[in-house]
């Protein structure tokens, strides 16, 4: 969703930090971008609807020369993507007041606005846009008396909603005031400058040395560092740590799509996920960040798994992986309806949330009502320091590195190899045996080869995607722990290809869709070897009966299920936990090569955002 970027030096240009920022926060998603610069002439504001690069246009004829960008050392930057108004220039950030003396970003919400913005107008302020956000500028310079900080708290006292905000005053010269609640923001702590990000990603290419806010902390923000306080100005003390990845792991080293690369990325993401995390002698996993002793572990009733999207679909295999290998009865929950339901857990419930991001907002509300219900609760969270995992005080960090395309793909094999390893360590505290605790912990150690092994059909793949490129609808269908996987391969491929697609339980087609089938609906059929699958099979029949193409993913040499299909991409033999990462990794191919045969632009697919920070 929204990006935020900002800079602070005595004599380095912020124009050039800025937009380097903005383009790292393209993945996220946006409709327009915009900058404002602070020098010795004041504040300049440039905006402009579209992409970073044409941005960057407007900024290098207005900036012609050196010594031009070089007036401005002090900045701040925004991507937005639209939810109050019309993705126009009048409405891209940054907003000004103060006759332009005060320029704002904001990521968030500001769900009072309308009576805010009723009560400066009675003050015969003037609007420019449809926003929250420019509610906020006003707010902010109506309440400076001289002290920056003092003012922007007090307009954030008057706000009701969530907002990560950086701005900017030329009556404050050389100084940035930041403040968060429910957006995230890190500050960068560079050598005679100071960066500010809503994500670590655009703030690595100048330094690895990091502070990450707090939801109430609002921040001076200097050349030579930060001061943080509470609303009330108390000052508080945030630890400074050490991004401990380096800017490779968000380029796209070759690959001609950050999604490829992050499919082609999983075995080694997979081998991070699960490296140190196998006990072999006590057929168990080892997951210290749970802190949860065997005792606390027998303890609990019930498990509650929590998420959105990809994140959700996750939690389905989760269901199957913690019912079969633990015997704890699983419900996963969509975090929205799961936040609003008044939801029943309590102190017998485990509620363990997944998130990529560790910052989807309705997950993060679903973490928190949670924990005022007592339940105990973990975050499963990709993003290290993200919110829900602090939240969440305990959890399994993923490892698998940044995800930079908004189509989600090594997080989702690694929330379920991360959930294979807890269940196996759930189950090892009941009625998993040692000897079924050595062959599914082996077995969790070949899922980086067994990964390996899809990606090696590339080619084959790629070759059925072009066969079935050209359909606009399309049927994904699986049973079992492959039904959620079905829901999975619909998911990409209508986010990256545009394409209508349903995922269904193989044996609710006949109570109604399949009134679509037709010769133009190809069906995607998971035919993986588990219990259940010569079902899916009949189905599958049914499907080609009403002349539907049926393409199957089917275990590598399963010939019979390989002859009752039109087409066949192969995965290899495994246990049936661990059947979903094989199956979606080649549906994540599959999507992907249809999506590039359609000419997609497949790492920043419309509307979507990488990280969605509002309900
Ligand atoms: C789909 C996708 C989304 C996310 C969802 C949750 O490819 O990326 O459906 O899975 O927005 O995001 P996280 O996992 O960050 O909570």
């Amino acid at each position: 969703m929204c990006g935020i970027v900002g800079f602070v030096s005595r004599s380095t240009p912020a124009v050039g930090p800025l937009v380097n920022g903005l383009r790292r926060l393209e993945y996220r998603g946006y409709d327009s971008a915009g900058v404002a610069l602070e020098g010795t002439a004041g504040i300049k504001v440039y905006k402009q609807t579209g992409k970073v690069a044409e941005l960057d246009k407007l900024l290098k004829s207005a900036l012609k020369t050196e010594a031009e960008s070089g007036e401005y050392a002090v900045g701040i930057a925004h991507t937005r993507w639209a939810t109050h108004g019309l993705p126009t220039r009048a409405n891209a950030h940054p907003h000004v007041a103060d006759d332009g003396r005060l320029a704002l970003v904001h990521n968030g919400i500001i769900e009072n606005y309308a009576a805010l913005r009723a009560g400066l107008e009675k003050r015969s302020i003037k609007f420019i846009s449809q926003t929250d956000t420019e509610v906020l500028a006003h707010l902010i310079a109506a309440f400076d008396k001289g002290d920056f900080l003092a003012a922007v708290s007090q307009a954030l006292k008057q706000v009701e909603g969530t907002y990560g905000i950086a701005s900017i005053s030329a009556r404050h010269p050389g100084e940035m005031i930041v403040a968060r609640k429910g957006s995230p923001l890190v500050i960068g702590l560079g050598e005679g400058e100071t960066v500010v990000a809503s994500d670590v990603s655009a703030i690595v290419a100048r330094t690895r040395q990091v502070v990450y806010l707090k939801d109430g902390d609002i921040a001076r923000i200097t050349p030579e560092g930060v001061q943080i306080y509470s609303l009330d100005n108390a000052p508080v003390s945030r630890d400074v740590q050490q991004v401990d990845w380096d800017l490779g792991a968000i380029e796209k080293g070759g690959f001609e799509h950050f999604m490829l690369k992050e499919i082609h990325e999983q075995p080694d993401a997979l081998r991070n996920t699960i490296r140190g995390r196998i006990d072999r002698q006590g057929a168990t996993a080892i997951l210290a960040g749970l802190n949860l002793s065997p005792r606390d572990l027998a303890a609990i009733r019930r498990l509650v798994v929590i998420g959105c999207g990809t994140s959700l679909h996750a939690g389905m295999v989760g269901k199957y992986l913690f019912e079969s290998l633990a015997d704890l009865p699983t419900s996963p929950e969509q975090a929205a309806e799961f936040r609003y339901s008044n939801p029943i857990v309590g102190p017998d419930d485990w509620a363990v949330a997944l998130s990529q991001s560790g910052e989807t907002a309705d997950t993060l509300a679903a973490v928190r009502e949670s924990i005022r219900k007592g339940a105990l609760v973990s975050g499963l969270c990709n993003v290290v320091g993200s919110t829900i995992a602090r939240e969440a005080g305990r959890g399994v960090y993923l490892h698998a590195g940044p995800e930079i395309s908004v189509a989600s793909t090594k997080a989702f094999t690694a929330q379920v190899t991360a959930m294979l390893l807890m269940a196996l360590k759930m189950g090892r505290t009941r009625r998993l045996s040692h000897e079924e605790g050595v062959r599914i912990a082996s077995e969790i150690e070949r899922i980086p080869d067994l990964v390996a092994d899809v990606i090696r059909e590339e080619d084959e793949i790629a070759r059925i995607a072009a066969k079935y490129a050209h359909a606009d609808d399309m049927f994904f269908i699986g049973r079992g722990i492959l039904y959620p996987a079905a829901l999975e391969g619909a998911l990409k491929i209508k986010e990256i290809a545009y394409v209508h697609a349903e995922g269904y339980q193989a044996a609710e087609l006949k109570h109604g869709p399949i009134a679509l089938l037709s010769a133009q609906t190809p069906v995607v059929a998971l035919l993986a070897d588990i219990p259940g699958k010569e079902k899916t099979v009949g189905n599958v029949q049914e499907c080609r009966a009403r002349q539907a193409p049926v393409v199957g993913v089917a275990t590598k040499g399963d010939d019979d299920a390989a002859a009752q299909v039109d087409d066949v991409i192969f995965v290899p033999r495994t246990i049936p936990e661990i059947s979903p990462i094989v199956s979606v990794v080649a549906l994540q191919l599959f999507a992907y090569h249809v999506a590039r045969l359609r000419g997609c632009e497949i790492d920043q697919p419309r509307n979507l955002a990488k990280s969605v920070t509002v309900e």
